[in-house]
């Protein structure tokens, strides 16, 4: 008999299948049971009636525990009113009767459900995160192909900061000191001299001291970097690739958005432009918001939060101060206080996703800001050279897919956005 995913049963009505599924759920009344089947690809109910399984069958069927992994076979029939299909089954056997589930019905605190992490996956709701969260990195995927961009995979163990020295995991390589990788960036910055547009996408380390809602030490970014792209041309690219990314969500992900119970009108703003605002501009409209921001001064995640409130879409903040920003931005020539970058703000109070800017593609203007900026010369000879051999105006971005993924789905904490999380105080599981 064919093997079936819940997800295709409605291509089956009327005939028979073979399921492989975990009990996530049950209750009998009388001579009927239904178990609640979960399959990895969806949900479905299963109903077992005494009179058609028989005596020793619905004896055994008692032994039912959460999470029990069985194989049966059903005939399937559609639910009368809703989109759902049920099983009527003909047969079961269990593949292993589970031991009692330590994660119940009851209202579990979050740290015993991050300590549980590793059963907590397959609850309905971190289930459809996760989906979510596939749909976003395939989407990444299939924009950068469609655009010509090329994927060049960046190293993890690096000689050298990419963001700030503070927030770096250093290890021992040998005689000698390695750190992880803050963000492919400066090797991006390399390839595009021999691809034009590239892109890499994993794992990046941060030692933060944060015990935000936003931050992780372990997370996902993408970064993509543009040769002869100005900062208006970069903007432009980050404005489709989330509107691509969101879309494929809205039209692959209703279920999983409708488990998240997520309202998914802010999401279809996506169709829209996205506001831009200097840093400027946005310290003005904060302070009139109550905000104590100063000019010069880098916006908050309070600030982030009440910014975007403002406004019914993603927000770029660009032009910030040189002084809070990375090494290797580029000053505005008009005004050299300022650099050619851009924050991309997630509406709803969700705040940063994406940063990026244009690179110093001057030599001597990067040796000083390295020098400025009192990073090891040596280290970052390699990165030089890119500005003496055809250096052209370049620039790019990255994103953090985890605030992503928050942002989308409506959650509260990025802890829940990514498989195993890692944070300040957490290495486990
Ligand atoms: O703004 P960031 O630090 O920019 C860079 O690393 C650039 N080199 C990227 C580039 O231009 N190629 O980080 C980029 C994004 C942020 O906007 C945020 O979404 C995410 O990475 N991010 C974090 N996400 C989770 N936890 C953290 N600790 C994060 N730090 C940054
Ligand atoms: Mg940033």
């Amino acid at each position: 008999m064919e093997k079936v995913l819940i997800k295709d049963l409605a291509k089956f009505v009327d005939k028979e299948v073979r399921i492989q599924a975990w009990v996530a759920n049950f209750r009998s009344s009388g001579k009927i049971a239904f178990w609640q089947l979960r399959d990895g690809s969806g949900f479905a109910q299963a109903i077992l009636n005494a009179d058609v399984l028989g005596e020793t069958k619905w004896q055994e069927m008692a032994k039912v525990s959460l999470e029990t992994s069985v194989e049966l076979t059903a005939a399937v029939s559609k639910h009368p009113k809703k989109e759902e299909y049920e099983l009527q089954v003909k047969d079961f056997s269990f593949i292993q009767i589970a031991e009692e589930y330590p994660i119940a019905k009851k209202e579990h605190g979050v740290d015993f459900l991050m300590d549980n992490r590793h059963l907590w996956l397959r609850s309905s709701h971190q289930w459809a995160i996760m989906r979510v969260r596939n749909t976003l990195i395939s989407a990444t995927y299939d924009f950068f192909r469609e655009n010509n961009f090329i994927k060049i995979d960046s190293p993890i163990l690096t000689p050298n900061a990419c963001e700030g020295t503070t927030e770096l995991f250093e290890l021992n390589y040998f005689d000698d000191k390695a750190y992880l990788s803050q963000s492919g960036q400066l090797y991006l910055e390399a390839a595009i001299f021999a691809h034009r547009n590239v892109f890499d996408f994993g794992p990046v380390f941060r030692a933060e001291k944060s015990k935000t809602r936003r931050h992780l030490t372990e997370f996902w970014m993408m970064d993509a970097e543009m040769a002869f792209c100005s900062l208006e041309e970069n903007l432009d690219i980050q404005e489709k690739l989330v509107r691509f990314m969101v879309s494929a969500v809205l039209e692959k992900n209703k279920p999983e958005l409708t488990i998240l119970e997520r309202d998914i009108k802010p999401l279809e703003n996506i169709l829209k432009p996205f506001h831009k605002i200097t840093h400027d501009e946005a310290v003005k409209q904060l302070q009139a918001l109550g905000s104590d921001i100063k000019v010069g001064e880098d916006l908050g995640a309070d600030d982030e939060t009440i910014l975007t409130k403002q406004y019914d879409n993603p927000l770029f903040v660009t032009h910030y101060p040189k002084d809070i920003k990375a090494f290797y931005m580029k000053p505005d020539p008009k005004n050299p206080d300022r650099v050619l970058c851009a924050d991309l703000l997630a509406p709803e109070g969700y705040g940063e996703i994406i940063g990026g800017s244009q690179r110093e593609d001057d030599y001597d203007k990067l040796l000083q800001r390295i020098k400025e900026h009192k990073l090891p010369e040596e280290a970052f000879s390699w990165y030089l050279d890119l500005r003496k051999y055809g250096s052209v105006p370049h620039g790019g971005f990255g994103f953090g897919l985890e605030r992503i993924v928050a942002w989308v789905c409506g959650l509260q904490h990025v802890r829940e956005t990514i498989p195993f999380a890692r944070t300040i105080n957490r290495l486990n599981p």
